[in-house]
């Protein structure tokens, strides 16, 4: 599904980066592919939309998206089909979810036709950077902020939304070891941890550093009032296999509503997968492991696109998870989504925004 109407203005890099892009090692986020689009807020109303040269903006040290945090991104991924055309993968729902992240931070909403068009003609002009190897694709980062420069605490009057892209291999390359946290927290319900706004991120770094350094690579958050129930795991959502069905935290405001989260929920059906959305507690994976029916754990994003865990730490004690061989739930999932972004099965649910390539 695709169309394009609106203008969006082009203007081209003089000399292509693309050269210098090792396509063997593309590391999470490393490359920034030639172009950006960009827009302007201002009057009320967002501008015409630009497709320009990645470059440097210019903004002075007062804008209020660097002292009150207002700033909302998005993470999305563009594909080489198997006919050489490109497909974005939920494109629509990427751009509700956006708003919704910018309603809940008193930012203004992008418009579908600025957003999609922008993209549209950004991923037209990038082409050459959408990688084809076997787990790479073109990561796409819609980002909004407050530009406006004024040192009083106020909802900003001008916003910038930007979005760039870059060719990108696995986020994470091996399975995860996963420490559950019960001290800090990464969100509280009523706040903002189901928006993709900035601040969630910078607030899990400490945490996370602190588990890096007992050697796992991911926390795995718990609900703030407790520490009793698993929220997500900030990078991406989480998923278990529990007695034979496919199990995941159901959401609340803590919890960033996951693109790839509800793809799998809706072809767990498909593979004939009874699917349960509902508090998952401590108690229920410590159980799990004992009497061996916690089968499968992996968490689900955009980035990680579905990620196996591999050990998870409750209550300072290592649970290790059997292996996810070729006929687990997540590598046929994982397999399916490939096979859907790729063109090589009929995408049933429309969910590929598909670009023609002439
Ligand atoms: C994504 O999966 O797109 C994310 O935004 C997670 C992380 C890379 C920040």
């Amino acid at each position: 599904m695709s169309s394009l109407t609106a203008s969006v203005l082009v203007e081209r890099i003089a000399q292509s980066n693309l050269p210098k892009v090792d396509f063997k090692n593309l590391e999470f986020g490393k490359y920034i592919s030639d172009h950006m689009l960009l827009a302007e807020y201002k009057n009320g109303q967002w501008q015409t939309p630009r497709v320009v040269p990645f470059g440097e903006l210019k903004m002075d040290p007062g804008i209020l998206a660097l002292h009150y945090g207002q700033a909302v991104f998005e993470g999305m991924k563009a594909y080489r089909m198997n006919d050489g055309n490109i497909s974005v993968f939920r494109a629509y729902k990427h751009h509700q979810r956006l708003n919704r992240s910018l309603d809940r931070m008193c930012m203004p909403a992008v418009p579908e036709e600025i957003f999609i068009n922008g993209l549209h003609t950004l991923l037209e002009t990038d082409q050459a950077w959408i990688p084809n190897g076997e787990g790479s694709s073109l990561y796409i980062r819609p980002l909004v902020f407050a530009s406006e420069s004024r040192l009083g605490v106020k909802i900003s009057d001008l916003y910038k939304l930007v979005i760039m892209t870059s060719p990108v291999g696995p986020y994470y390359s091996k399975p995860l070891r996963v420490k559950v946290e019960e001290t800090y927290v990464r969100a509280a319900e009523g706040g903002v941890g189901f928006a993709k706004c900035a601040g969630n991120y910078g607030a899990s770094f400490y945490p996370t550093k602190m588990a890096r350094e007992q050697g796992y690579d991911q926390v795995l958050w718990t609900d703030a009032r407790d520490h009793q129930y698993i929220d997500e795991a900030g990078t991406m959502n989480v998923m278990f296999v529990l007695n034979n069905k496919l199990v995941t935290p159901k959401l609340t405001t803590a919890i960033l509503d996951g693109i790839t989260r509800d793809s799998i929920l809706t072809l767990a059906k498909e593979l004939n997968m009874e699917a349960e959305e509902r508090k998952v507690s401590l108690d229920d994976l410590v159980d799990g492991f004992k009497n061996g029916t916690l089968t499968e754990a992996f968490g689900a994003g955009t980035a990680a696109v579905v990620s196996n865990i591999e050990v998870i730490n409750i209550h300072s004690k290592d649970y290790q998870l059997p292996k996810a061989g070729p006929e687990s739930f997540q590598q046929r999932v994982k397999q399916k989504l490939y096979s859907i972004r790729h063109g090589n099965e009929p995408d049933t649910h429309q969910w590929n925004y598909v670009i023609p390539i002439k």
